[in-house]
Formats: C-alpha cells, sequence, structure tokens
C-alpha cells in the first residue's frame, strides 16, 4: 500500500494517514482522502463544499436514504447548500393518477432543505420519462392534452410555491440528432409545448427561476448547437426562461476542451447556468472486473477540477450552481440503472471524501 502511494508522489504525512484510514475500511475499497488534509486548509475550521465553493453545491437527494440513513443525511448537512429531489418531484411520483396529487416524499425533502438552510432547486415539470400509465394512455383532444400539460405543471408550483426557488422546467426534448424529441409532448402538441410550459410555470410562480435541462453538451456539437438554439429563441420570444441546466453525466475520458466548451457555450447565451447532475463514470464501457484503483480516482480527481475550474471563470451572475447526481458512489443511479460497477462521485461507499473531492476545491484554486 505505502510503496503504491510512494509512486504518485504523496507526501509522507498523507502516505500514513491513507494507510491508517485503509485499515479502518479494509473490508471495503479503499476510494477516499484524508478529511483532514484537504486543501486549503483554514487552521482547525474544517473545509466542506458549502463553505468554501465560491458558488451553491448542490446534491440529488434520495428521499429513502435522506430518511433512513443517518450517515447519508448528516454528509448533505455538512456538505452540501442546495438540495434536488432525484425521483420525488417527477410526474410520476407527484401525480399518480389524473386527480391525485402525492407530495408525501416530496414535501419531505423540501421540509429537510428548509430546516437545514438548504436551497431546493425542482426537477422536473415537463419530460417524456416518468410519466404514469394514466398520462402515457390519456385519450382527450389537444385542449384536452394543454390542460393536462398546464394544470400538472401549475399544480406543482403551486404547491411549492416560495419553497422551491427554480425549476426544470423542460427535461430533455432535444434528440441526439438535434431535432425536437419525439415525445408524447410533442405528438400531442407540438413544438411550441415548450415555450407554454414556461409561461404555465412562470404564471403559477412568476418569482421562480426557470431552466431548461439537458444533456450532451460536452460529447455532441449537433445536440449542444440545437439546444442553445431552442434556448435563445425561447428567451428573444419573450418566453420567461432563466437558465440552462447542463446534466454533465459525464466520463473521466471525456477531453478537458469539451468539458470546457460545454460550459462556456451555455454561458455565452447569457443565462443562469446549472450544472445540475454531474457525475464522472470510471467504467464507462462496462469493463468487467474493473476496479477504482488510485490512478484512477486521480483522474477522476483532474476532470473534476477541470469542469470546477470553467465554471468558475464564467460571470458570477450566471453561476446557478453545481449539483451532483446524489452522494456517494453506492448511492449514484449509475451502477443500478446501467449494470456495471462504477464509482462517479466525489464521496466512497463509506461517505469518505475520494480524490475527486479534493479536484473540486483544486478547481477555484
Ligand atoms: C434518474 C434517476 O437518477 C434514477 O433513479 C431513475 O431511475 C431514472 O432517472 N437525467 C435526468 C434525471 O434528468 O432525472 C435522471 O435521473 C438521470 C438522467
Amino acid at each position: 500500500m505505502i510503496a503504491r502511494l510512494k509512486k504518485i508522489g504523496f507526501t509522507s504525512k498523507l502516505i500514513l494517514s491513507m494507510s491508517l484510514l485503509s485499515i479502518s475500511c479494509a473490508k471495503s475499497e479503499n476510494t477516499s482522502i484524508d478529511p483532514g488534509l484537504v486543501w486549503p486548509n483554514h487552521g482547525t475550521e474544517e473545509i466542506t463544499l458549502q463553505k468554501n465553493m465560491p458558488f451553491p453545491m448542490g446534491a440529488a437527494l434520495n428521499v429513502n436514504l435522506l430518511k433512513s440513513n443517518a450517515n447519508y443525511r448528516n454528509l448533505v448537512i455538512k456538505e452540501f447548500n442546495s438540495v434536488t429531489a432525484e425521483n420525488a418531484m417527477k410526474f410520476a411520483a407527484v401525480h399518480p393518477a389524473k386527480d391525485t396529487y402525492n407530495w408525501s416524499d416530496a414535501d419531505y425533502l423540501v421540509d429537510f432543505a428548509i430546516a437545514n438552510g438548504k436551497r431546493v432547486h425542482g426537477h422536473t415539470l415537463n419530460w417524456y420519462q416518468s410519466l404514469p400509465d394514466w398520462v402515457n394512455n390519456f385519450q382527450g383532444s389537444t385542449a384536452d392534452w394543454e390542460n393536462l400539460l398546464k394544470t400538472h405543471i401549475q399544480t406543482v408550483l403551486g404547491h411549492f410555491k416560495g419553497k422551491v426557488v427554480s425549476w426544470d422546467v423542460v427535461n430533455e426534448a432535444i434528440d441526439e440528432n438535434g431535432t425536437l424529441r419525439n415525445t408524447i409532448w410533442l405528438q400531442k402538441l407540438g413544438p411550441d409545448y415548450i415555450g407554454r410550459a414556461f409561461q404555465y410555470a412562470h404564471e403559477a410562480d412568476p418569482s421562480a427561476l426557470l431552466f431548461y435541462n439537458d444533456y450532451g453538451h460536452e460529447y455532441s456539437v449537433t445536440k449542444r448547437t440545437a439546444i442553445l438554439k431552442l434556448v435563445s429563441d425561447l428567451k428573444s420570444k419573450g418566453i420567461p426562461i432563466d437558465g440552462i441546466g447542463l446534466q454533465m453525466h459525464t466520463r473521466v475520458t471525456q477531453s478537458d476542451a469539451n468539458l470546457a466548451s460545454a460550459i462556456t457555450t451555455a454561458a455565452a447565451t447569457g443565462l443562469k447556468v446549472h450544472i445540475s447532475e454531474l457525475d464522472i463514470s470510471l467504467n464507462p464501457d462496462n469493463v468487467p472486473g474493473a476496479s477504482y484503483t488510485v490512478a484512477l480516482g486521480e483522474q477522476q480527481a483532474a476532470k473534476y477540477k477541470v469542469i470546477v475550474k470553467a465554471y468558475n471563470s464564467i460571470p458570477k451572475n450566471q453561476q446557478y450552481g453545481i449539483t451532483q447526481w446524489n452522494v456517494t458512489d453506492t448511492d449514484s443511479w449509475i451502477p443500478s440503472f446501467y449494470k456495471r460497477a462504477d464509482w462517479p462521485l466525489p464521496f466512497d461507499a463509506q461517505y469518505q471524501r475520494k480524490a475527486a473531492y479534493q479536484g473540486i476545491l483544486d478547481g477555484i484554486k
């Protein structure tokens, strides 16, 4: 262990503390760094993301874990000042039947956030996924569909008014080839459903900041150009849009230049930019038997640093914040959703900071 660390040039103090740490969690993978040695060290006061980063730092939260797992909850309280519901505010969760709304998990998250002084970002009002059967099977005229869209948006906004300060109004409306995705919403309502969704949201809560959220800015110029055109057109038509969310579900092999361009081109719209669902996959190609190594952890740290550095260089008033998609590697959606081993987040399964955490701090140096 010590020899392996010396090779990559850590200080002897770090080597010693990491060795001790690895003994204390010898049964599981040693992915963590020593929190006491994280830069910059402000004497006895511990570094946290929310205290040390110059813009809001958020995490998507799983409400079941928030309720049942004290380590998870305490880490969120300590590190983050913004939260998003990973699933609890999606259509199927809050509006399971035509005349039934179920606020229990979303309200739990919002109450937790308010009690602990966290900002709440809402996700998401309009998406083609996470729709309940009653919507997928809905039979009605164009006017009935319009009413369904409007009622859902305005009921959800109305419920959380004054508590949820910003929303991903429309999520993933652009396809890989740069055209509008052929969703049920496009089919039933035509291309202007996007602008109307923003108008309905604005009517229901004029003080909420409204975002268009999507992925792919860092890997596809075609898709990015289409997304940026969509939001710029909305803006120039006077549609109430305040920001653009870059999901940024990315991978350790993505180039630094592509990651930086995703951020700077979004900022060029003049809108607020939210890195809204950040994670950096270490095993995107699902290599069998892959494992977390110190070297991979360092590469991941370098990518987190590149993203934070580019984000820190856009105008302050456009920095809505960086939200990571869940809290630790064990809670991440990537291993279960894509059925592969992966370690995409800055905290490990033992709730300890990984090298990626240091990478985030290094991004503002
Ligand atoms: C994901 C959640 O993380 C999973 O738990 C769920 O099974 C599927 O949705 N883009 C989005 C998010 O906008 O809502 C998705 O969240 C991840 C991709």
